[in-house]
């Protein structure tokens, strides 16, 4: 018998060499609340490369490392998904590095530079983590190549990554593009969309194309529409400056519903090598349709109910002007134009304050053709949906018709489910960390090309443009519902519900 510990754990990619996992904005909020808890939760499931540190830069004085660490357990205690424990504990926080200062500073790069140079154990390598708004992008990528830290020079890496927003629209996203790639090539580049990172996001590839049964159903002859749901419990949680500016068309459906939807719909790449898949998200981007504003309807909570408490208004919310127009739901239709999908409508739908945090994709074919049962034997009968749950309790579910055990011809709507929990024992990764770990291993098969993320913008620019001229209806609708009435409307418009 072979010895599987010989070949390692299939499951498990081959380990990175060792880096620097510098984080521009280490005090601010994403860091706290994903970055730290996924690299802690990557030593603990010892994928992190031994000799990797991790430095966070930020405006505050913490107290240099150890304050740094200090705050950062807590920030773990509080959001990481497995406890934190003194063993594991101990081993990360040795890694943790911390500086404080401006990041137009020159001088704080200088600082930089000599504390990465006496880390031997990172072999010169480093991933420059922008968890920063884009207005501080500019300034922190020039003085990285004044401080010679974005080249690979001597084989090393240098790799950075940004989160989004990529711009506000196509021209900011192309302004923002011009200044990092000045520093750094374009396989340098890594443009953050979490959805990608998710499991059971990458596994709509793996269900599409390492199965036989479902490629041939995947088309227009076949499928009659496609619903894509965000839906979020959650108010805007403390980021109503964030939002104002937003919205929820550029914060969710421009980059985490577009990116899902080209795993949905796009064709088979020739391999898995990530220029291959990359380019076949691109380009069934390119041939979507861009929205016009008769095809998208916007929405604001109101007060109401959010996890069984009373909440507020959006219009309420701290940073948020009370007459704003700015949408926290988005409904939409889409079409593709390509032989594949031709004539099929795609309706996207997420918003916030919602009854339930759920994330899904729901494949309904068509129905049969001629239905050889009475009307009252098959009136419950609904036509097969395919139903992908992202998140929580993820897994696919597909539903179709069968006999009621009784003698004679009843019909009812059953369900065959797949989870990963039962199936796999055990909780799909945080998609941060699985991210953190493909930029480790310079593999970008899970990140947005620039022309990916320039062709989602031109897909809802239409709209925003006629929302800035014209202003159109932002529909109230009251927290803990499934959103304005005329969002169903739009699918009832076309027979759909
Ligand atoms: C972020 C948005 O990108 O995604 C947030 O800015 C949103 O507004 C979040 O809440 C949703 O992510 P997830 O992984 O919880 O679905």
């Amino acid at each position: 018998m072979t010895n599987p510990l010989r070949h390692g754990d299939p499951r498990l990619p081959s380990l990175p060499p060792a880096c620097a996992v510098v984080i521009f904005g280490a005090t601010g909020d994403l860091a706290g609340r994903k970055l730290i808890p996924a690299l802690y939760n990557l030593h603990v499931r010892r994928l992190l490369p031994t000799g990797t540190v991790i430095v966070g830069l930020g405006r505050r004085d913490l107290g240099g490392d150890e304050g740094f660490a200090a705050e950062m357990r807590a920030r773990c205690e509080e959001h990481s998904r497995t406890p934190v424990s003194d063993p594991d504990w101990s081993g990360f926080a040795s890694s943790l590095r911390y500086l404080a200062g401006e990041f137009s500073d020159p001088a704080l790069y200088t600082r930089l530079r000599e504390r990465l140079e006496a880390e031997p154990t990172t072999g010169g390598n480093a991933l420059w983590y922008l968890s920063v708004p884009p207005s501080a992008f500019p300034t922190i990528v020039e003085n990285l190549a004044a401080h010679d830290l974005s080249d690979e020079a001597d084989g090393r890496a240098s790799r950075v990554i940004i989160e989004k927003p990529f711009g506000r629209d196509s021209a900011s996203a192309r302004e923002l593009n011009g200044i990092v790639n000045h520093a750094f090539a374009e396989r340098q580049v890594f443009r953050i969309d979490h959805y990608l990172g998710k499991e059971s996001v990458q596994n709509i590839l793996v269900m599409r194309f390492a199965n036989g049964i479902f490629e041939p159903v995947w088309n227009r002859n076949f499928v009659d529409h496609v619903q894509i749901t965000v839906a979020e419990s959650i108010g805007v949680e403390g980021r109503g400056k964030f939002y104002e500016e937003a919205g929820a068309l550029r914060d969710i459906v421009q980059n985490h519903m577009l990116q899902v939807l080209s795993f949905v719909a796009m064709e088979a790449p020739s391999s898995f090598d990530a220029e291959a898949v990359r380019s076949e998200r691109a380009k069934l981007l390119k041939a979507v349709r861009e929205l016009r504003p008769e095809d998208v309807v916007r929405g604001q909570y109101a007060a109401g109910f959010g996890d069984g408490k009373a909440v507020s208004a959006y219009r309420d919310e701290a940073d948020v002007s009370p007459s704003s127009e700015v949408e926290t739901f988005v409904a939409a239709r889409l079409r593709i134009d390509n032989w594949r999908w031709a004539d099929t409508p795609f309706y996207l739908r997420t918003g916030k304050r919602l009854p339930k945090r759920v994330t899904e994709v729901a494949i309904q074919f068509k129905r049969v053709p001629h239905l050889p049962f009475s009307y009252a034997a098959s009136e419950q009968l609904e036509p097969n949906v395919l139903v992908m749950r992202i998140q929580p309790d993820e897994g696919i579910a597909l539903r179709f018709g069968a006999k009621v055990p009784a003698p004679r011809v009843v019909i009812r709507n059953v369900q065959m489910d797949f989870e990963y929990d039962t199936s796999f024992q055990e909780a799909p990764a945080e998609a941060y960390e699985t991210l953190l770990l493909d930029v480790m291993r310079g593999d970008a098969t899970n990140f947005p090309r620039e022309d990916a993320v320039d062709a989602s913008w031109r897909i809802v620019e239409p709209v925003l443009e006629s929302w800035q001229r014209d202003g159109g209806a932002t529909h109230p609708y009251e927290s803990g519902t499934w959103g304005p009435e005329a969002a169903d409307q739009l699918l009832a418009d076309d027979g759909r519900r």
